[in-house]
């Protein structure tokens, strides 16, 4: 499949700036990802770009996410996805990291480079380590044509369509929806039923819907935003499913509202990160409709009896009382739903930043692809 971009792709419309434009993209962005790789016959994914048959698909025995930024943590949220609809071993380390620290390179692992621009240094110098020591790796990149692309040769493209603030969102958001269909592939040549593959078929599908419903509340959020706008630092709590949601979550404040934010697993908070808690600093906390869900609970109220303020972003009707502010978001399907928490996320980001005054498409120090060490 090929997708043509057009001049409308690189003009603004009617918004601001171009992180709120292409936040609103993400709905079509993700329709681009998903066109013509769903297989709802055989409840799986095509993606022809990894040249890589049955058999070769059965013979990977783990898998290694290598990315840098939000890339990173899009990457942990693939590793999730395979580890447990392949059941195989994965999860993602910062390319850079993994590059200088002379790592055993398993040739029975499919090792995945994951970037939007697909010119990041250490992505890149990752890739070339791989290759030099014979490792088997693909690329999951937005930019066709980019070092880590051509690097790679084999992959799955993002067509997230070109993303031009320091900022990530769609390239984000498409990436973690490639992850989704390379898990499901890789889980149907394994053991994944044809029910739950057909599951995860119909929650891609759906899935432009329930990010536009995620879109269409807004403005709730944009209120909360508004009220915890003078917080100089914030919490974001999320575990397992949610841990690296939380972890791009802060990591979006950061960079475009330069607000202190630290992301933690909900059961570490207590074991230092506890100490910090008081009426000025207020706790993001992603809680699912999951097994997990009374201790989520119990963590709104630990953080509660401290005085901290606390909103709830959440996929279920909650308690009264348990938060100070509440973030209902829609249901997609259990392993997918991180995916919308990120994107109401950056929407909360999005409008603290813009609130503060702040230049929302070039923060300052950052660059949108780091080429050099
Ligand atoms: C820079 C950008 C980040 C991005 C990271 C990786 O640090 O500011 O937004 O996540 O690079 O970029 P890549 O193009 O490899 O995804």
């Amino acid at each position: 499949t090929t997708v043509d971009l057009t001049e409308e792709d690189y003009q603004l419309g009617g918004f601001a700036n171009y992180m709120h434009k292409e936040i609103h993209e993400q709905p079509e962005a993700v329709r681009r990802a998903v066109l013509g790789r769903l297989d709802e016959r055989f409840s799986t994914a095509h993606l022809g770009g990894l040249h890589l048959d049955a058999r070769e698909l059965r013979s990977i025995h783990s898998v290694k996410v290598l990315g840098c930024g939000s890339a990173y943590y899009a990457g942990e949220i693939g590793a999730n996805l395979i580890e447990e609809w392949a059941r195989i071993p994965a999860d993602a380390e910062p390319a850079s990291e993994f590059r200088y620290r002379n790592p055993v390179i398993d040739p029975d692992a499919l090792y995945i480079a994951v970037s939007q621009s697909g010119e990041t240094k250490d992505t890149l110098a990752a890739v070339q380590e791989l290759k030099r020591k014979g490792g088997r790796v693909i690329g999951l990149v937005n930019a066709p044509g980019s070092a880590i692309a051509r690097e790679c040769g084999n992959g799955v493209f993002l067509h997230a369509g070109p993303e031009v603030p320091v900022a990530s969102t769609k390239a984000v958001t498409n990436m973690a929806v490639c992850f989704a269909m390379l898990g499901l592939l890789l889980g149907r040549v394994r053991d994944l039923s044809v029910s739950r593959g057909s599951g995860i078929v119909s929650a891609l599908d759906a899935l432009p819907q329930r990010i536009g419903e995620v879109i269409a509340v807004e403005d709730r959020i944009a209120r909360v935003a508004e009220r915890f706008s003078r917080a100089a630092r914030m919490f974001f709590v999320g575990r397992v499913w949610y841990w690296p949601a939380a972890r791009e979550g802060a990591q979006k404040l950061k960079e475009i509202s330069y607000i202190h934010a630290e992301a933690y697993q909900a059961a570490e908070l207590k074991h230092g990160p506890l100490a910090l808690i008081d009426g000025g600093m207020p706790s993001v906390v992603l809680v699912a409709d999951d097994e997990l869900l009374a201790k989520n609970i119990s963590t709104l109220e630990q953080i509660k009896a401290r005085g901290g303020p606390v909103i709830a972003v959440t996929s279920v009707d909650l308690p009264e009382g348990l938060a100070d502010e509440v973030i209902r978001l829609p249901r997609t399907h259990p392993e997918l739903d991180p995916i919308v928490f990120t994107i109401a996320l950056q929407l909360f980001a999005y409008h603290l930043a813009l609130g503060l005054g702040k230049e929302i498409d070039k923060p300052r120090n950052l660059a949108k692809s780091v080429t050099v060490e």
